[in-house]
């Protein structure tokens, strides 16, 4: 089985896994950071979101072997104490329903926030367009992806 040298949330670490792995898998299984969530494993729900290199991407479809030159970042290594505009904003916009997608929707949001710290309703909507919330929560996310923006 070969070895991959990845840098997960600043730090360094050696995983064997087959060249296709998902991230997702060795995140979740190789490095315990359960917080990138499953959810289809097709790239359609936007559950597994993680930053590569500041960019959002989808864990599930990313193999283990195309990363090991980027930065990977999680939604534990997005701050340490949960201090991040977008958890803040989220948590004061109550946010979440069951919580499933919400480390998927954050990684996403933040990723777009960086890119257009001052978007319109219209941008907002268009960017986390691709991450599904089952409960539907869809308007307190919209509100609170503005949240953090201001
Ligand atoms: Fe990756 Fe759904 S689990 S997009």
């Amino acid at each position: 089985m070969p070895e991959y040298n990845l840098n997960v949330n600043g730090q360094s670490f050696t995983v064997e896994a087959a060249a296709d792995t998902p991230v997702l898998w060795v995140l979740r299984d190789h490095l315990r950071l359960v917080g990138t969530k499953y959810g289809c494993g097709i790239g359609q729900c936007g559950a597994c979101t993680i930053h590569l290199d500041g960019k959002a991407q989808r864990s599930c479809l990313t193999p283990v072997s195309s990363v090991e030159n980027a930065k990977i970042t999680t939604i534990e290594g997005l701050s340490e104490d949960g201090s991040h505009p977008v958890q803040v904003a989220w948590k004061e916009a109550d946010a979440p329903q069951c919580g499933y997608c919400q480390a998927g929707q954050i990684m996403t949001a933040s990723s777009f926030l960086r890119e257009n710290p001052a978007p319109s309703n219209e941008e907002i909507r268009k960017a986390m367009h691709g991450n599904i919330c089952r409960c539907a929560a869809y308007n307190r996310i919209e509100k609170a992806v503005a949240m953090a923006s201001e």
